[in-house]
């Protein structure tokens, strides 16, 4: 019988499981040290000041939008090549994301054209490093600091990349990591805000926890009923900043065990025909979330499609990361986006193969699911 391949499966191991035993004998289930220790531990990874554990990225993303000011009428730039959360975060604010296209290596946005989409009403450039890669990301904040824009980083998929030795969540006035089962880390679910900016750490300390006073986000009665801005409940509880907590003082060995996963995929997979492996510029220490390849240029969706769903058949996990968010329905409806507004994103997206991806992926599982990926592209070639 053939054993299943997942996408992805969290490294998790009896660390994790001490510590939440830990809190569960605490009897303290949110709003406590679990959580501030695991906020010093993440903005330390990215080289800031201050960290605020939220929820999950979405509600990260939301709740820096929401503190910097970023509301209706104003733009913000960013990228049709991503998870959807990067997008519906400016338009939860009323503001209007405002597409570009990628770089066809970093598959980053092109930092050319972030310049010229720039228009009176811009606000914001809202970069992604996708897949983990922070390609441009020093380049973003250049032209931020130019037209006097903010530069928030999405930057849910890359805890512990570097650029120019600088960590992913330092670039922008504030950055959001994500940590969802799939990532780097995880917390079940869960997101961390990190900013050095102690009045924007303030306001989504307090819009975390329904708007309560700035200073009282953990105090108890006489201004724990007390509200003085629309906030929600976006906390992020002690059980999962638990795990979060074991997760980072292990997280120079996850990190580890997923590059040289990485590392085996790229020796593996390069020159296989028809096949094109990520690209990392000299300067750049990606973090890797998944390892995604893509079909070669002449590949369509429907091919590509194919291959996947054999892969599948196979045992071997496999999804198509990322469909374009400008031509997702909602986009199309209400911006008016259609296809071909960003042909390098587009032609991208129509041919990514997302591998299995984790630190315990063995050499024989590499092995098999990089056989089983040549056969396939193997085999459609001949039926073209
Ligand atoms: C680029 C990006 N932004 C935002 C998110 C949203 O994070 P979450 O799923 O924790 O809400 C994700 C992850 O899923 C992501 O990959």
């Amino acid at each position: 019988m053939s054993q299943i391949i997942p996408l992805s499966k969290p490294d998790l191991s009896s660390l994790e499981e001490s510590l939440v035993l830990e809190v569960l004998r605490s009897g303290r289930l949110s709003i406590g040290p679990m959580q501030e220790r695991f906020e010093a531990q993440v903005a330390s990874a990215a080289g800031c000041r201050h960290g605020v554990a939220v929820n999950s990225g979405t509600s990260g993303l939301h709740l820096a939008l929401l503190a910097l000011g970023i509301g209706p009428g104003d733009e913000v730039i960013t990228t049709p090549f991503s998870f959807i959360a990067s997008a519906n975060c400016i338009a939860y604010v009323g503001a209007r994301p405002v597409f570009v296209d990628i770089c066809p290596k970093s598959l980053n946005m092109d930092p050319g054209a972030v310049e010229a989409a720039i228009t009176s009403r811009t606000k914001a450039i809202l970069a992604v490093e996708t897949f983990g890669n922070p390609a441009h990301m020093d380049t973003y904040a250049r032209i931020a600091a130019r037209h006097e824009l903010i530069l928030v980083e999405d930057c849910c998929e890359a805890l512990g990349a570097t650029l120019g030795g600088r960590p992913a969540g330092s670039f922008g006035r504030v950055g959001v990591f994500g940590f969802y089962p799939n990532k780097q880390i995880t917390t079940g679910e869960g997101g961390m805000i990190v900013t050095d900016d102690q009045r924007l750490a303030d306001i989504c300390r307090s819009l975390r926890n329904q708007g309560r006073p700035l200073g009282q986000a953990g105090a108890a009665a006489g201004s724990w009923l007390e509200h003085d801005r629309l906030g929600f409940n976006f906390r992020m509880d002690e059980l999962s900043a638990a795990v979060g907590v074991g997760q980072m003082e292990r997280f120079g060995e996850i990190v580890r065990r997923r590059r040289e996963v990485a590392e085996r995929y790229m020796h593996r997979l390069m020159g296989v025909s028809d096949l094109i492996v990520p690209t990392i510029e000299p300067n750049v220490e990606p973090s890797w979330f998944i390892f995604v390849v893509r079909l070669s240029t002449g590949y369509t969706d429907v091919e590509r499609d194919r291959v996947i769903a054999s892969l599948r058949r196979h045992d071997v996990g496999s999804a198509p990361y990322f469909p374009c968010i400008h031509l997702q329905p909602l986009y199309r409806n209400m911006y008016g986006y259609r296809s071909g507004m960003f042909p390098i994103a587009e032609a991208v997206s129509q041919r990514t193969i997302a591998l299995p991806f984790y630190g315990s992926l063995s050499e024989r599982e590499i092995q098999a699911v990089a056989h089983t990926l040549e056969v396939m592209i193997a085999r459609e070639h001949l039926s073209r």
